[in-house]
């Protein structure tokens, strides 16, 4: 099989990681028997250097001729980099928000799940740990507060910004038959976090959400506000498969969720739209202070690179492969730094690779 795959290295630890997972990649494609064919394009502060703009059309053109968009990370110190002395829409995230909405990305699947070999980094007490968690948060994309009309004015001499909460019924339907179909691929349950008894918008999400659970009798549908899910991510992880939610909730609760995991360098992502294309990403973001030293860990990038087989081009079992690899490498005692424990051996971020690649058979 032909995989046309265009790369967005990106920024900070971005182009090592994206480097190692290619790597992996071009393994599977050895021993499966698949061509990979990888076009690179800038995005985030790679493209502001260049371009004066973090994503230009013609990038967008080459994500969208692509099966599927591979990336690392974007973004830098926002203290230190000259990119946040730029106006908000020209700064590196503005880059990632576009190329989510050009592509219509609008269902966002972020897996946290507790590695028994890593258990030790998982900072909850130990009882709560033991029970082992696997849960994937579904975020709305494209919607809600980081899509709806936004602005700074000044009222009588008083400044005032207002940012708008959105949703039509046709954007929650959707992403609910997402997170619906994939619970029932996965432990069957569906809970859906909101903030019914505040907002409209959760109102609205609530009603809908209850509609689609009709058509999957075999999925248990519950329903939680956010706060209290920021409070039973930590208290009782083992009790979720699918969280279902909108953008703003899940943005701070996959970072909550994956953070509990204690190797955020492990976690991957994918973001979808209604056809088969994806774009996949590590949850982590580009960690400026540690790039280039070879010291990233390159699993989550290779993870997501495991996600896109499976998704976007149905290759079960050479996604099987990369994460059977993950799991092997673990056994056998190799850490990169951020993961690293006591009696483990220490690896950089290309070794690591190498090591991966050496598992696929
Ligand atoms: C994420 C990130 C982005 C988001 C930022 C970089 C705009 O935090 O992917 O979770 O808020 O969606
Ligand atoms: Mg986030």
């Amino acid at each position: 099989m032909k995989l046309n795959i265009t790369c967005i290295p990106g920024d900070g630890i971005g182009p090592e990681i994206v480097n190692e997972a290619k790597k992996v990649l071009d393994k599977i494609a050895l021993v499966y028997g698949h061509e990979m064919i990888y076009k690179d394009i800038l995005m985030g502060g790679a493209s502001i250097d260049v371009h004066g703009v973090p994503l230009t059309d013609e990038a967008i053109a080459d994500a969208k001729a692509a099966d599927a968009v591979l990336m690392g990370s974007i973004g830098g110190d926002t203290t230190t980099s000259p990119w946040y002395q730029l106006p908000p829409n020209l700064r590196p995230e503005a880059g990632l928000l576009k190329i989510r909405k050009a592509l219509n990305l609008f269902a966002n699947l972020r897996p946290a799940i507790l590695y028994s070999e890593l258990a030790d980094a998982c900072p909850l007490r130990k009882d709560i740990s033991d029970a082992g968690f696997d849960m994937l948060i579904m975020r709305e994309l494209t919607g809600g507060l980081y899509f709806g009309e936004r602005k700074t004015i000044e009222e009588n001499g008083v400044l005032k910004a207002i940012d708008t909460l959105t949703y039509d019924e046709n954007e929650i339907r959707r992403i609910a038959i997402k997170g619906f179909d994939i619970a029932m691929k996965r432990k069957k349950k569906v809970t859906s976090v909101d903030k019914a008894n505040v907002l409209d918008s959760s109102r609205l999400w609530r009603k809908v959400v209850e509609e689609v659970a009709k058509d999957y009798p075999e999925v248990t549908l519950e329903h939680m506000l956010v706060d209290n899910c920021a409070m039973q991510l930590v208290k009782d992880p083992a009790q979720f498969d699918v969280i279902l939610t909108e953008n703003m909730f899940g943005d701070i609760l996959s970072d909550e969720a994956s953070m509990v995991t204690g190797s955020i360098g492990m976690l991957a992502s994918a973001s979808l739209n209604d056809t088969k294309f994806g774009l996949y990403e590590p949850s982590h973001g580009s960690a400026p202070d540690i790039a280039g030293k070879d010291i990233a860990n390159p699993i989550a990038t290779i993870l997501s690179a495991a996600m896109m087989l499976r998704y976007t081009f149905d290759l079960d079992k050479e996604a099987d492969a990369i994460e059977n690899a993950v799991k092997s490498i673990l056994k056998k005692g190799y850490r990169t730094g951020d993961i690293m424990s006591e009696g483990c051996t220490k690896v950089g971020c290309k070794q690591m690779g190498d090591l991966l690649c050496e598992e696929i058979q």
